[in-house]
């Protein structure tokens, strides 16, 4: 059993099944849901198969919520893009390691740019692969599915890799600072087990938009399961 978290329950939503035609009310919706930020997956065609959102669509979304916005770059260039999205209104910016020819560099990057720096691992790559960027970062993404779209099924042997992840955050000594974050197939049937791994921070986007009784019931629903597996 992993140590008990050291950081809040946070849930987020991914807003790729929001309706793309009426994004501010979706955002202020969100808000009104009691979300505790707003994950945009900004995808590129080229690091993912899909085609999201660029900088202009979430600045037209930052002004009808005061939920804090990050934005999941599942893109080739981050360190050419960066920029743009902390512009856009994006205080947190989530680069792909898979991604990054110098990660060390690009983290830096964002920071200079105001933004907190956080980084990805996909499914396949070793939590080793971040052992040496923790002093840059304030959250850790922990992929549970293959990035590129939503509504795919939870990849539960990746709960080792949340809970070495969360050892090497608390290792770090900033087991206070880094949030660890898990994205992909999270909804009722999972989010205890990724919460009991060691995830603070849950991205939910179908299991939020599909729940019978509407977004701020998925919302508590989630919140109360993930606080409730941590004890
Ligand atoms: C994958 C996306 C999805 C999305 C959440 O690239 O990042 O994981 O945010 O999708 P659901 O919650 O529907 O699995």
């Amino acid at each position: 059993m992993v140590q008990c978290v050291a950081r809040p329950i946070l849930i987020s939503p991914s807003v790729l099944p929001a309706d793309f035609s009426r994004l501010g009310e979706e955002v202020a919706a969100l808000e009104q849901a009691g979300v505790d930020l707003i994950q945009w997956d900004v995808m590129d065609g080229q690091f993912v198969p899909n085609l999201t959102f660029g900088p202009d669509v979430i600045a037209s979304a930052r002004s009808h919520t005061s939920v804090p916005f990050e934005a999941h770059l599942m893109v080739l260039n981050p360190d050419e893009l960066a920029h743009r999205y902390v512009e856009a209104g994006c205080s947190r910016l989530i680069v792909h390691v898979e991604a990054c020819m110098h990660l060390h560099r690009t983290l830096a990057h964002i920071n200079d740019l105001g933004a907190t720096a956080a980084v990805a691992l996909n499914p396949a790559t070793p939590a080793s692969a971040i052992e040496h960027v923790l002093d840059l970062v304030d959250l850790v993404l922990v992929m549970t599915v293959n990035p590129g779209f939503g509504g795919q099924k939870y990849i539960a042997t990746m709960e080792p890799k949340i809970r070495e992840v969360r050892a090497m955050i608390e290792d770090s000594g900033r087991g206070d600072d880094i949030h660890l974050e898990v994205d992909g197939g999270i909804g009722p049937g999972t989010i205890a087990g990724a919460a009991a791994a060691g995830a603070n921070v849950l991205i939910a986007g179908t299991a939020l938009y599909r729940h019978p009784d509407g977004l701020a019931a998925a919302v508590s629903e989630l919140r109360a399961l993930a606080t409730s597996a941590v004890g």
